[in-house]
């Protein structure tokens, strides 16, 4: 997608092994290129949130891996890179899943071949992932198509939670695919873009991405959304999603279930978009198993942002000491879904939804 009109992914291979990033923290401010040249690098990027977003860090989790083998191929270094790279972030299913994916390759080959196919593995997950999103957007855009349709014309109106954009993802997005292919088919979409506390990744990163898109949106403060949809100001509410159950459990940024009960009660449609890199086929019950990331309290008790003369700062917002709980995701129940959005197809959130699009399963 665009940043001033130039063409960006969000992560990509780069001279001498190492991999570039768009460092997020520093976003909306400065669009700032890190490089990861080793695995503790990688490491710190998840943890602290450089990259987030389900696939993205899935994605350079494999490139990790790719790091941790040129520095020491053998098994020991194999299985603790993989350890590392799991712990660095529990509630998307993605990471793991990337990281097994890239371990089963290289567990059968000689250390010496180790490096450079991990990086043939990685950029084959960063590609699969672009044409999965791609596909979403398609699929996601027929529903917003059919809504313009009924409206006669008028813009569509999409409320969202958090950054499921490009930025979240290696290119196009999930929730925000489906927006960005509408628009390219000519029709009129207006986003609500929660703010999304405690790190605001909807008010920096979406509205960013939206805004270099030059697609319509308004932020509002999380709270707004319920106000919103008894008003009829919201026809349709997109999230993506962290892990997605058999049963069509769906783990995302905390605050996204309140916007599903909110939903509901207003008879809004309520969709979630995700690649089946976030099914995890092994889980049924989604509020008893998915494990929740629980983040510092700092996150909660301070707000970041960039002062008149352009610099960061970060201020407290909270009473002095007093102590704060983050919890990273909460869960939405698949009754609150209206339908899944993959790359393969929409379906219902339950299993039989999820089987009749992957029949493997
Ligand atoms: O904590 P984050 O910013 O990594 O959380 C991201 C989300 O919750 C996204 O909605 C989710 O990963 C889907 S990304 C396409």
């Amino acid at each position: 997608m665009l940043i001033d009109g130039k063409r960006f992914r969000t992560i990509w291979p780069a001279a001498g092994g190492a991999v570039e990033i768009i460092d997020q923290t520093r976003l909306p401010h400065a669009v700032a290129i890190a490089r990861l040249e080793s695995l503790e690098a990688v490491v710190r990027a998840i943890a602290d949130m450089q990259v987030r977003g389900a696939p993205l860090i899935g994605v350079t989790a494999a490139w990790g891996l790719a790091l941790a083998m040129r520095a020491d191929p053998g098994d020991g270094a194999l299985a603790e890179a993989s350890r590392q790279l799991k712990a660095s972030r529990p509630t998307a299913v993605n990471l793991a899943w990337a990281v097994d994916r890239v371990v089963s390759v290289l567990i059968h080959l000689l250390p010496a071949d180790r490096e450079a196919v991990a990086r043939a593995e990685a950029a084959a997950i960063a590609e699969e992932d672009v044409v999965a999103c791609r596909a979403i957007g398609e699929h996601g855009a027929d529903l917003i198509a059919a809504i313009g349709a009924r409206k006669g014309g008028e813009a569509v109106n999409v409320l969202t939670h958090c950054n499921a954009g490009w930025l979240a993802t290696v290119d196009w997005g999930t929730a925000l695919a489906p927006i960005y292919v509408a628009q390219a088919r000519g029709i009129d979409v207006h986003v609500w873009v929660d703010e999304t506390r405690p790190r605001n990744q909807g008010a920096a990163l979406t509205a960013f991405e939206l805004g270099q898109q030059g697609v319509a949106h308004t932020v509002i403060a999380d709270n707004a959304g319920g106000h919103l949809m008894q008003h009829g100001r919201v026809d349709l509410v997109l999230t993506g999603a962290d892990r997605i159950t058999r049963t069509g459990d769906a783990a995302n940024k905390i605050g996204t279930y309140l916007k599903a009960l909110a939903a509901a009660d207003n008879g809004v449609p309520f969709h979630v978009a995700a690649p089946a890199s976030t099914l995890d086929w092994s889980l049924t019950d989604g509020v008893a198993q998915i494990p929740i990331e629980e983040r510092g309290g700092e996150e909660v008790t301070h707000v970041a942002g960039a002062l008149a003369d352009g610099s960061m700062a970060r201020v407290l917002v909270s009473a002095p000491g007093s102590p704060a709980a983050n919890f990273a995701f909460d869960v939405t129940p698949a009754r609150l879904i209206t339908g899944l959005i993959t790359e393969r197809g929409v379906c219902a959130a339950t299993e039989a939804g999820l089987l009749g699009l992957f029949s493997e399963r």
